[in-house]
C-alpha cells in the first residue's frame, strides 16, 4: 500500500483564503485584526516559526506585531511585555513563542496572557474550557490535525486513535479534543508516550496513530497497523533539516499519512490565524 496524502498545504491554503474574507469583513466594519508574538532568545527553529507566522499574517490582511526580547531578558520585563499587548487594542490575540529560554517561569508567563487574547489556546482558562467542552480558542496544531483528518475523510468518529506523547501543544489537548464529541472527534483515545512499556505493540491497535513526540523516525512500518491514518506532528531539527517522527517508509503500510513538510506545520499556523480572526470576532 502507499498512502494517500494528508495534504496540510492545500488544505491550509484553502482556510487562509477564508480568513482573508473574514479580515476584509471586519476591515469593512472597522476592525483591522491584529497579532502579536513574543520571541525571547535567538534559537533558530523558533525565529523563523515566528517569521512565517508573520508572513501569513501578511497574505491574509492580518497586521502584526511583534516583540523580541534577549534570552537573558528579567521575568519582570518579560511580564510588562506580556501586559502591554494585553492593554493594546491593536493586538487581538497574541503568543508566546515556546519553549521559553531556560530561567523563565513558562507557568506564570502563560497564566499572565488574557485569556480573551489567547491565541494558542494554552491559557488555563482556555484548557479549561476544552476540558470542559465549553467554546474557546484551542490549540493550533490539535485543532488542525482534527481539521486535516476531517477534510480527508479519515474515519475517526468511532475509532481508535493512539496519540504518541502528552506535552502541552499538542498530545494533551489533542487527546482531550478528540474524545469530545464533535464532528470528526468522538474517538476512543490512548495516549502513550515513549516510556511506555510495548509502545509498538499500543501503537499498532490505532486506526489513526498522532506521533508528537518529538523523536525523529520514532514511528517504523512494524508499529503501523496496515491502512491506518499516520499523522506526523512531532519534529525534530538536524542542522536545519526539519525531521518527522514518522519514517517515510511508513507509507508503504498506512492508508493515509503526512508528509515531512507540508503536513501538520501549514495546518498549525493556518488556524492560528483562524483563532486569531475568531478573537477579533468576539472583541466586537
Ligand atoms: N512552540 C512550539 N509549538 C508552539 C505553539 O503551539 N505555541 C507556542 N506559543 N509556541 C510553540
Amino acid at each position: 500500500m502507499t498512502a494517500r496524502l494528508l495534504d496540510g498545504e492545500a488544505l491550509a491554503s484553502r482556510i487562509r483564503a477564508e480568513v482573508t474574507d473574514r479580515v476584509a469583513r471586519l476591515r469593512d466594519a472597522g476592525v483591522h485584526v491584529g497579532l502579536g508574538t513574543i520571541l525571547v532568545g535567538d534559537d533558530g527553529p523558533s525565529a523563523r516559526y515566528v517569521a512565517m507566522k508573520h508572513a501569513d499574517c501578511a497574505e491574509v490582511g492580518i497586521h502584526s506585531a511583534h516583540a523580541h526580547l534577549p534570552a537573558d531578558v528579567s521575568q519582570a520585563e518579560l511580564l510588562d511585555t506580556v501586559a502591554r499587548f494585553n492593554a493594546d487594542p491593536a493586538v487581538h490575540a497574541y503568543l508566546v513563542q515556546l519553549p521559553l529560554p531556560a530561567g523563565l517561569d513558562e507557568e506564570r508567563v502563560l497564566l499572565a496572557v488574557d485569556p480573551e487574547k489567547d491565541v494558542d489556546g494554552l491559557h488555563p482558562v482556555n484548557l479549561g474550557r476544552l476540558v470542559m467542552g465549553a467554546n474557546g480558542p484551542v490549540a493550533c496544531t490539535p485543532a488542525g490535525i482534527v481539521e486535516l483528518l476531517h477534510a480527508h475523510d479519515v474515519p475517526v468518529s468511532g475509532r481508535h486513535v493512539v496519540v504518541i506523547g502528552r506535552g502541552l501543544t499538542i498530545g494533551r489537548p489533542l487527546a482531550l479534543l478528540l474524545a469530545m464529541k464533535r464532528p470528526g472527534c468522538n474517538a476512543a483515545v490512548t495516549v502513550v508516550h515513549t516510556g511506555v512499556d510495548d509502545l509498538a505493540g499500543l501503537v499498532r491497535q490505532g486506526d489513526v496513530v498522532v506521533a508528537a513526540a518529538g523523536r525523529a523516525g520514532l514511528v517504523t512500518p512494524e508499529m503501523v497497523k496496515p491502512g491506518a491514518a499516520v499523522v506526523g506532528a512531532g519534529t525534530s531539527w538536524e542542522g536545519r533539516k526539519l525531521l518527522s517522527d514518522v519514517d517515510e517508509s511508513v507509507a508503504e503500510v498506512a492508508g493515509w499519512m503526512t508528509p515531512r513538510i507540508g503536513g501538520v506545520g501549514p495546518m498549525t499556523r493556518a488556524m492560528l490565524l483562524r483563532n486569531a480572526v475568531r478573537a477579533a470576532e468576539r472583541s466586537r
